[in-house]
């Protein structure tokens, strides 16, 4: 049976890709964001994950105003970065899983998800970033096959929180229904409050992040309690990115536990932060 380990969740600011690409991450301005994810180093060193299933939003590189699904899966073998309009250096692509793409299809499927299936998907830099930040060593490939799935956070009508959550719940149940030895980590990308153009420009909510980040693990429930438009209201109009970290920690499933976080604000236009959680399926894999 396939074991759900963990969950990795970060910010996803095309910014931090410019950081990368120059090797900023000692740098003062930058050196507390990219010092969250040492605990993540050494998380990943130790479990070694096979597979990683990501949720994040697409930001107009396959997707645009004319045609955006609500929820979206990728199932390709491999997955080319491209630039959807920062001028970011193109960052390494990844191997897909579609055997894992295939079982989690039909099963949103089977428990009543419409979806959209995507067997050629560019990825942009909300799944990158994450991986780059993740595995740092560029020498060689990413050591994980990926499935994406992308939630619309862009364009109304939204997701609710609820409706993220039940989808990340049945992918749980895709993982724990699938005939293979693999471990698998998630990854929740984007967020936390941000908000890039209008009025607000430059809103951002560290009460509301901290709520955010207080219940992920022990109670994601909580998440739901505030709408779509609430949390907009919130953590401004790119802080609905926290629907792809509600639906990552559904796919977790229960009995998870935080290992690490990391707040900082700003980096850009964000509240940026990153949390590394774990399921009980690692004490009981190193039981066995
Ligand atoms: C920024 C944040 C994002 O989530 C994004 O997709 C693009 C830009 C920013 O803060 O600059
Ligand atoms: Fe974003």
């Amino acid at each position: 049976m396939a074991q759900m380990i963990g969950g990795i969740f970060t910010s996803h600011v095309p910014a931090i890709g410019a950081a990368i690409a120059k090797g900023l991450q000692q740098d003062p301005y930058w050196k507390p964001f990219f010092d969250g994810f040492i605990p993540v180093h050494k998380w990943l060193a130790a479990q070694r994950p096979d597979v990683a299933i990501m949720f994040y939003n697409d930001h107009g590189l396959n997707f645009f105003l004319d045609k955006l699904p609500t929820f979206a899966v990728g199932a390709a073998a491999k997955y080319q970065n491209a630039d959807e309009g920062w001028g970011l250096p193109l960052f390494r692509p990844c191997q897909g899983d579609t055997d894992l793409s295939w079982h989690i299809i039909e099963t949103l499927v089977a428990h009543e998800f419409d979806i959209t299936t995507c067997q050629d998907l560019l990825i942009d830099h909300a799944l990158s970033i994450p991986l780059e930040l993740a595995w740092p060593d560029h020498t060689g490939d990413f050591p994980v096959r990926i499935v994406p799935i992308a939630i619309n956070t862009v364009q109304h009508p939204l997701p609710s929180p609820k409706r993220a959550l039940a989808l990340g719940r049945a992918v749980h149940a895709a993982v724990q229904s699938w005939a293979s030895d693999a471990k698998v980590v998630v990854f929740g990308t984007g967020g936390l409050s941000h908000q890039l153009d209008g009025e607000r420009a430059g809103h951002m909510n560290p009460d509301y992040d901290r709520f955010c980040m207080d219940n992920l693990a022990a109670d994601p429930d909580a998440l739901t309690l505030h709408s779509s438009l609430d949390i907009v209201d919130l953590a401004g109009s790119q802080g609905i990115e926290i629907l792809n970290w509600i639906a990552a920690r559904g796919a977790m499933g229960d009995g998870v536990h935080e290992i690490s976080r990391n707040y900082h604000i700003p980096i850009s236009n964000t509240a940026a932060a990153t949390m590394l959680l774990q399921t009980d399926a690692v004490r009981l894999l190193a039981q066995a």
